[in-house]
């Protein structure tokens, strides 16, 4: 599906990001993958080297403009092009209300999860605007990118606007052949989510009707679809992935 094709996918040494970094090289995707936790993100180069894929683990911290120009450039010297950008990385941030929330906390979480898609998202558009063959782009939201979430004001905020960045570029550069799209994963079974309290992790639970986690493979799936050519005339959606949650 995906053979001759250069995908990026942040957030690459664990969990969403790791499933799908080696589900593109399955495909037949060359892969960068790219974290802060370097030896997650040389394990999921080794997973697919080993499996006969190509892939190559870039240290990059979505949080710093620098490190994401680097990484876009990195891109395209190593492999020439970048058709698939897969901005993933985030972190859950303290579960604390609002009234108390800390300010640096805020400001760590918005700097990853926001301005981390917005830097990457910037500098890839600039690639994808030079090709003939444009590219797709597909961000990592949450369910939380739609509703509320009392005790992760911070969290809420940031996936809300990883939902309005997409829509925004999405409307930009729909005729320039870019697809720009999100995800929004309900509970899935991953480190971010294993870090959680257990009675924050029960509450969640209880909330997705389909009785369980859902597992990194099943979102990389969905983006696997979205970054390939079958998905060709989706462009600015946000896409639930979470058993349900959203329905009740
Ligand atoms: N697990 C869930 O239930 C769930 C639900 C909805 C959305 N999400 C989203 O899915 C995405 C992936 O999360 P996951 O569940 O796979 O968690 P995870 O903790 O397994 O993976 C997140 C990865 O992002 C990396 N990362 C953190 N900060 C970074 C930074 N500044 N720069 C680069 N990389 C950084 C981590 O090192 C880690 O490898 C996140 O955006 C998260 O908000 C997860």
């Amino acid at each position: 599906m995906f053979e001759g094709k250069v995908a990026l996918v942040t957030g690459a040494a664990s969990g969403i990001g790791r499933a799908a970094a080696v589900l593109y090289a399955q495909h037949g995707a060359s892969v960068v993958v790219a974290d802060v936790n370097d030896d997650g993100g040389r394990e999921t180069v080794k997973r697919i080297t080993d499996n006969g894929g190509s892939a190559d683990y870039f240290h990059c911290n979505v949080a710093r403009v620098d490190d994401c120009e680097a990484l876009v450039l990195h891109s395209v010297s190593k492999f020439a092009a970048l058709d698939i950008a897969f901005n993933n990385a985030g972190v859950g941030g303290q579960l604390t209300g609002l009234d108390k929330y800390p300010l640096e906390e805020w400001a760590r979480v918005i700097d990853i999860n926001l301005s981390g898609i917005f830097y990457c998202m910037r500098f890839e558009l600039q690639v994808m605007l030079q090709q003939e063959s444009g590219g797709v782009i597909v961000n990592t939201a949450s369910i939380l990118g739609q509703i509320g979430s009392g005790l992760a004001p911070a969290y809420v905020a940031s996936k809300h606007g990883v939902v309005g960045l997409t829509q925004s570029a999405a409307l930009l550069y729909a005729k320039r052949n870019i697809r720009i799209n999100c995800v929004g994963p309900g509970y899935i079974e991953t480190p971010m989510m294993e870090d959680q309290p257990q009675r924050f992790k029960d509450l969640s639970l209880s909330l997705h009707p389909i009785g369980r986690k859902g597992q990194p493979e099943e979102v990389a799936e969905l983006v696997i679809w979205l970054s390939s050519d079958r998905a060709s005339f989706a462009t600015g959606g946000f896409y639930p992935i979470d058993g349900g949650y959203l329905a009740t």
